[in-house]
């Protein structure tokens, strides 16, 4: 039997059509899941809930019929693990306390034990459990093999956030210690590295068929900043993963690095197996700079999903005329569905995907 669509597509294969999933399908655009997640006692409560996050995780593929399915967790699960205190309070984004300004504050954080992330792999075994029904239901040309991905925030990302303590304006927080105490920054990093690598692998060894790294604020940093700091970090990251997945594993890794269009160069430098582009990028462009031996997976603008239908699908149509014929591409947003989105616009861009012949 041939693999899904969008492991195909990861390897450069050839496909019918181009896969498509979308960064954050599991939301808060979808009725459904905003009823699982009131019963839960707010986000976290869900995320650590295997059974909920598990039926949050399938809502999206039964009614879209997605080509991949992502578990539902977040990227702050793990300076939580690692000693700090997370919270998400009510209409406001997460909270991490107290922040990490100094060594002193780096040195306390620990390097967890994989087993910390116990409901995440639970989480995922009961995905994997669920997917073909849930496939099925959704009924999209008789597949019922969808792909799950399991998920990281980058250290960089992860680290903005720990350093500052929420999300930030203007990243001063991080970026000061950044450039004033480098070698603690590049520790913290190291810390993320080392408590990460051991996350990735148990999701792959608990059902994950591909990995996304999220490094959402890479794209505030100065070129050479960008490369010591985001894209290094990842490059090891990536090494170590590899090195200790079986060899036969064979599980790709997309790294998702936001606001970088004018980096590209740079951010190749992680080794991934496929990019994530956001909505400024040009496709064609991006792909001649990050070379033909890599997947690219993009990129419309979340917000064009708000338009009228007709501009939802000549917008759609653009990305893949300009993908054309080449191997290698996976439809998705440019980065997160927004939580207003209209969910018959998600159908308009997706019945436009499906029409597409590579
Ligand atoms: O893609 C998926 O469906 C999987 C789930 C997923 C979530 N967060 C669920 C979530 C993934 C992959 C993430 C990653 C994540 N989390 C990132 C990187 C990707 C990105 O979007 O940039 C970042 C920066 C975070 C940190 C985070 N988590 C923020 C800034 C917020 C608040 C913003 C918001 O939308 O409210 C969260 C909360 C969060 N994570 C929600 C979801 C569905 C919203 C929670 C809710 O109110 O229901």
């Amino acid at each position: 039997m041939s693999e899904p669509r969008f492991l195909r597509a990861l390897r450069r294969q050839s496909v019918d059509r181009p896969p498509v999933w979308l960064m954050r399908q599991a939301g808060r655009y979808l009725p459904e899941y905003r009823e699982v997640r009131a019963q839960s006692g707010g986000f976290l409560g869900l995320v650590k809930n295997p059974l909920s996050a598990c039926e949050v995780t399938l809502q999206p593929i039964r009614r879209f019929g997605f080509d991949a399915s992502i578990v539902f967790s977040d990227i702050l699960v793990v300076p939580e693990a690692m000693g700090m205190e997370l919270s998400f309070g009510v209409g406001e984004g997460p909270k991490l306390a107290p922040p990490i300004r100094d060594a002193a504050g780096v040195a306390r954080l620990s390097i967890p034990d994989p087993d910390k992330f116990s409901y995440v792999y639970e989480t995922i075994r009961r995905i994997v459990d669920g997917l073909p029904a849930a496939a099925r239901q959704a009924a999209i040309d008789g597949v019922d093999d969808v792909p799950l991905i399991g998920f990281c925030g980058a250290p960089f990302t992860v680290a903005s956030y720990m350093v500052e303590g929420e999300g930030s304006k203007n990243y001063v927080e991080v970026k000061r210690l950044m450039h004033k105490d480098p070698e603690t920054f590049m520790a913290l990093l190291d810390k993320l590295v080392e408590t990460t690598t051991g996350y990735l692998v148990a999701q792959v060894k608990a059902g994950a068929r591909v990995l996304q790294i999220f490094d959402t604020w890479a794209g505030e940093l100065a070129p050479d900043d960008l490369a010591i700091v985001a894209v290094g970090p990842v490059s090891r990251l990536i090494t170590k993963v590899r090195a200790l997945l079986p060899a036969d594993s064979a599980v790709p890794i997309i790294y998702f690095a936001r606001g970088c269009a004018d980096a590209l160069d740079i951010v190749k430098g992680a080794g991934a197996d496929a990019y994530g582009l956001d909505w400024r990028a040009r496709i064609a462009r991006s792909w001649a700079v990050l070379g033909d031996e890599v997947a690219v997976q993009g990129n419309l603008d979340p917000a064009c999903l708000f338009g009228p239908a007709e501009v939802v699908a000549r917008k759609t149509r653009s990305i893949l005329d300009d993908v054309g014929h080449r191997p290698g591409f996976v439809f998705n947003l440019g980065h997160g569905i927004l939580p207003e989105t209209p969910v018959d616009n998600v159908k308009a861009m997706l019945d436009v995907v499906r029409l597409a012949r590579v």
